[in-house]
């Protein structure tokens, strides 16, 4: 069985998914933006948090992406603003994954926890969502992942 792991990733958590999931099978995609937040700590929250308030959608440079042939999707997004990232957001409105039978998100935040955005994802979606405080810094996290 194919199966697909996209996913967006600024600060190295998503990157730590991607890893786990490669070894168990997972091609993996990762989204890379036209325009990466500001590198300053203050600018990227206030700048990426204002945009995801927005639900605003980034440009991707990733124009391709074939879902041919997978049976199982799972998207990694960053918690911004309690919301879904601005990639993903993008992503989500260039794609048909409700048409996927198995279709699942993964979401990293830095308190573990992304209410808005499970809710986003439950409207749009039949989808298991599992949600990972910070798992750069904390190895156990990954082990919350149950596909
Ligand atoms: C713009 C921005 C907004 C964020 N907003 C939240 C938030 O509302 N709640 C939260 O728990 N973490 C928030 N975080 C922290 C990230 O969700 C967290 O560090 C995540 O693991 C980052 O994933 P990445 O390293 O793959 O980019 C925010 C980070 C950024 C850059």
């Amino acid at each position: 069985m194919k199966k697909l792991f996209i996913y967006y990733s600024l600060t190295g958590n998503g990157d730590k998914v991607a890893k786990r999931l490669e070894n168990i099978g997972y091609d993996i995609v990762k989204l890379e933006v036209k325009k990466p937040l500001p590198k300053k700590f203050f600018f990227r929250v206030f700048v990426g948090g204002f945009k995801a308030g927005l639900n605003m959608k980034d440009k991707l440079l990733n124009t391709n992406i074939s879902l041919d042939g997978y049976e199982e999707v799972v998207i990694g997004s960053p918690v911004w603003n309690g919301k879904l990232s601005c990639p993903i957001n993008k992503l989500l409105s260039l794609y048909n994954f409700a048409q996927i039978k198995n279709l699942s998100f993964i979401l990293y935040s830095g308190s573990g926890e992304a209410p808005k955005a499970i809710k986003k994802i439950n409207k749009l979606y039949k989808a298991q969502v599992t949600v990972l405080k910070e798992p750069e810094k904390y190895n156990d996290e990954l082990d919350k992942i149950k596909l």
